[in-house]
């Protein structure tokens, strides 16, 4: 049994401790905003905060976030993630839209802990693999919040 907060909601999960978090969060509490993409912690679909740092949700065992804050794209309406939605749509960054939800929580994560990261250093703190190569709209996107414009 492992208990966490989730979306601001305290949960109770009787999933095994080592499945991962990101089936768990898809299978078990039907929060389909969280991707499968290779399932080997590269490509960062499956990435989730936890305590607002990203994680990839497919290589954490549901175990091992026991008492922490999980939060994912269903629940990112504080004024970074309206922001970082509303730049997104601004700059008409999703293409397929797979690894977006992903990407805005990697971008959420970045900006929560260096407000103003300045625009050459996004490119190589976010780590997201985009396979429509939608990079430059969203480093676009990123850094736009990161100047205050949304
Ligand atoms: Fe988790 Fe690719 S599915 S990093």
């Amino acid at each position: 049994m492992t208990k966490f907060q989730l979306n601001g909601k305290q949960v109770v999960v009787e999933a095994d401790p080592t499945k991962p978090l990101l089936w768990v969060l898809r299978e078990d509490l039907q929060l389909t905003s969280t991707k499968y993409g290779c399932g080997i912690g590269q490509c960062g679909a499956c990435t989730v905060l936890v305590n607002d740092r990203a994680v990839r949700s497919c290589v954490t065992l549901v175990g091992q976030i026991d008492g922490r804050n999980v939060r994912t794209l269903e629940n990112l309406d504080d004024r970074l993630g309206a922001s970082l939605k509303n730049s997104w749509v601004k700059h008409s960054v999703p293409q397929c839209g797979f690894c977006q939800s992903g990407q805005i929580l990697g971008a959420y994560s970045l900006l929560k802990n260096e407000p103003q990261v300045a625009a050459e250093e996004i490119p190589t703190k976010l780590t997201n693999i985009c396979r429509c190569g939608t990079y430059k709209r969203i480093h676009e996107a990123v850094e736009s919040v990161a100047k205050g414009e949304e």
